[in-house]
C-alpha cells in the first residue's frame, strides 16, 4: 500500500512540475518575439534535459540522429542549460566571425575559476583584442620559426627513453611532450629556477579540470584552486625577478611584459598576465598531445601512409645529414604529405568537437528564434563529418586535401575571432615529431589484449640522441 501510494505522489509531483516548468519558463515553447518559433528539437525532461541521452549514447549518434531528425539547427537541454547546436558552415560562421558580437564566448563557471576570469577566451572587446594580438604575435611563424632546434631537443629527450620499454603509453607521452614545449614558448629557453615549482603546480592544477566544483576540503576542486592560488604567486615571483634584472626575458610572459612598458599600450596588471599564461598552457598541451596521439593510431592503421610518410621524412633526412645540420623551418615546408596527414587526422579526430557561445540578445536564425541566455554550440565535428563536403567521411583519405577545402567547412582550429592563436606551432610540434619518429623507429604489429593506445613502435638500431645529431 505505502509503497504505492509513494509512487503515485511522486507522479503528480512531477507532472506538477512539468505544467509549472513550461508556464514559468515559457521560453522553452513560446517565444518573446511571438512571431518566430523556437527551433525544432526535443528540451527533453525537466532540469535534466537530454544530458542522460548524451551521456549514455555515443555522442556521435547523438548529434547525427537529431541532425537527420530535425535538421542543421535543431534545440536541446544539456545540464541545465537550453541550448542551438547548428551543423552548417554557414550558420558557424554566422556564430563565430559574421555575427559574432551577438554570440559571447561561455564555459562552466568551475573552468573559469580555474584557468583565471582574466584569460582570453572568456572576453570579448577591447581588452580580447588586445590580449589576442599578444598571444598572435608569440605564435606567429615568424616567431616560432626560431623554436624548431628547442622543439627539436625536446623530442631528442624524449624518444630515446622509447627505446627502453617495449610498451609506450602514447598520450602521457605526448603529454610529455605537448607541455614542455608550452613551458618553452610561454618562458622561453632560459628557464628560471621556479620554472620546475610552476610545471608541478600546473600539474596539481590539470588534476581538478575536470571536477565537480565542490570546493570542500579535500576535493579535487579545493586542491586544484589551493594549487592555482600557488601558481600565481610564484608567476608573480618569476615577473617581479624578470623586473628586477630589467630583462623582460622570453616566450610569451616576455611579450606581455615588453608590451606593458610600450607607452600608450593598455597595460596588464600580474594577475591578468598569469592567467593569461596559465590559460595558453592549458589551451596548447592538452588538445596537441591528443592530436598527435590520433596521428600515431592512424598511421598505424593506415601502414601505406605510414610508409609514404617515412619516405618523405627519410628524404629530409638524408638531405640534413648531408649538409650536416639539424630540422629547419624551411624543412617543415617541405612535408607535403606528412601535412595532409595530420590535417585529415585534425579533421577525423575533430579535437574540438564543438564550441560554445551564448546569445546576449534574441537572435533570429533561419527563421528561428534563439532566446537571449541560450548557448549556442557549433559542431565541428559534425561539419567535418559531412560526405557533402567531405566525401567518404569516415574514410581517413589525406589525399583530400590536395584541394583547398570550401570556406568554413575545415575548423580544427575555430574560426572567428576567437580562432586558435597556436595553429602553426601545433602543426610545428606534430612535424618534428613525426620527423624523428618515422625515421628512428619501425613499425611492429600491435597486440590488441593489452588495451595500450598504440604499441607501433620498436627500436631499431639506429640510436637517436643529442650527440649524434649536427647542430
Ligand atoms: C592540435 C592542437 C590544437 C587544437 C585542435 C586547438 C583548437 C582550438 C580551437 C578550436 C579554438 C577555438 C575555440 C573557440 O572558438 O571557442 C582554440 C582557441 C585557442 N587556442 Fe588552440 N588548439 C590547439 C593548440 C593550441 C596551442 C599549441 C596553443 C598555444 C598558443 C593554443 C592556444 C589557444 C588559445 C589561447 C585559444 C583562445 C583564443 C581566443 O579565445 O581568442 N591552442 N584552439
Amino acid at each position: 500500500m505505502f509503497p504505492s501510494l509513494s509512487i503515485l505522489s511522486l507522479v503528480v509531483v512531477l507532472l506538477l512540475f512539468i505544467i509549472l516548468y513550461n508556464i514559468i519558463w515559457p521560453s522553452h515553447n513560446r517565444t518573446s518575439l511571438g512571431r518566430l518559433r523556437l527551433p525544432p528539437g526535443s528540451m527533453g525532461w525537466p532540469y535534466i534535459g537530454e544530458t542522460l541521452k548524451l551521456f549514455t549514447e555515443n555522442p556521435n549518434s547523438f548529434f547525427s540522429n537529431r541532425e537527420k531528425r530535425y535538421g542543421k539547427i535543431f534545440k536541446t537541454h544539456i545540464l541545465g542549460c537550453p541550448c542551438v547546436m547548428i551543423s552548417s558552415p554557414k550558420l558557424a560562421k554566422m556564430v563565430l566571425v559574421s555575427e559574432s558580437h551577438l554570440f559571447k564566448p561561455t564555459y562552466p563557471l568551475s573552468k573559469e575559476k580555474m584557468i583565471g576570469p582574466e584569460a582570453v577566451f572568456f572576453h570579448q572587446g577591447p581588452y580580447h583584442t588586445h590580449l589576442k594580438k599578444l598571444i598572435q604575435s608569440s605564435f606567429r611563424p615568424s616567431t616560432i620559426k626560431s623554436s624548431v632546434s628547442h622543439i627539436e631537443d625536446i623530442v631528442l629527450r624524449i624518444l630515446p627513453n622509447w627505446e627502453h620499454n617495449h610498451t609506450i603509453n602514447t598520450l602521457p607521452e605526448m603529454k610529455k611532450y605537448a607541455f614542455e614545449v608550452a613551458m618553452l614558448s610561454v618562458f622561453g629557453k632560459k628557464l628560471e629556477a621556479e620554472i620546475e615549482g610552476i610545471k608541478d603546480l600546473y600539474q596539481r592544477l590539470e588534476k581538478g579540470y575536470n571536477s565537480m566544483p565542490l570546493d570542500l576540503p579535500g576535493t579535487p576542486f579545493n586542491k586544484a584552486m589551493k594549487a592555482r592560488k600557488a601558481l600565481h604567486e610564484k608567476l608573480r615571483r618569476v615577473i617581479e625577478k624578470r623586473r628586477e634584472s630589467g630583462e623582460n626575458g622570453e616566450g610569451l610572459l616576455g611579450t606581455f611584459m615588453l608590451s606593458n612598458e610600450v607607452q600608450g599600450n593598455r597595460k596588464l596588471s600580474e594577475s591578468q598576465i598569469a592567467d593569461n599564461i596559465i590559460g595558453v598552457i592549458f589551451a596548447a598541451h592538452d588538445t596537441t598531445a591528443t592530436a598527435l596521439t590520433w596521428l600515431l593510431k592512424y598511421l598505424h592503421d593506415n601502414p601505406h601512409l605510414l610508409n609514404a610518410v617515412k619516405r618523405e621524412q627519410e628524404e629530409i633526412r638524408c638531405k640534413r645529414l648531408e649538409a650536416k645540420r639539424r630540422i629547419t623551418w624551411d624543412d617543415t615546408r617541405r612535408m607535403p604529405l606528412t601535412t595532409r596527414v595530420i590535417q585529415e587526422t585534425l579533421r577525423v579526430a575533430s579535437i574540438l568537437s564543438f564550441t560554445y557561445r551564448e546569445a546576449v540578445e534574441d537572435v533570429e536564425m533561419e527563421g528561428y528564434l534563439i532566446p537571449k541566455g541560450w548557448k549556442v554550440l557549433p559542431l565541428f565535428r559534425s561539419i567535418h563529418y559531412s560526405s557533402h563536403f567531405f566525401p567518404d567521411p569516415y574514410k581517413f583519405d589525406p589525399s583530400r586535401f590536395e584541394v583547398t577545402p570550401q570556406p568554413n567547412t575545415y575548423m580544427p582550429f575555430g574560426n572567428g575571432a576567437h580562432s586558435c592563436p597556436g595553429s602553426e606551432l601545433a602543426k610545428l610540434e606534430m612535424l618534428v615529431f613525426i620527423h624523428h619518429l618515422t625515421t628512428t623507429f619501425r613499425q611492429m604489429g600491435s597486440d590488441r589484449r593489452r588495451g595500450d593506445t598504440i604499441r607501433a613502435v620498436s627500436r631499431t638500431p639506429r640510436r637517436v640522441t643529442n650527440q649524434s645529431l649536427p647542430r
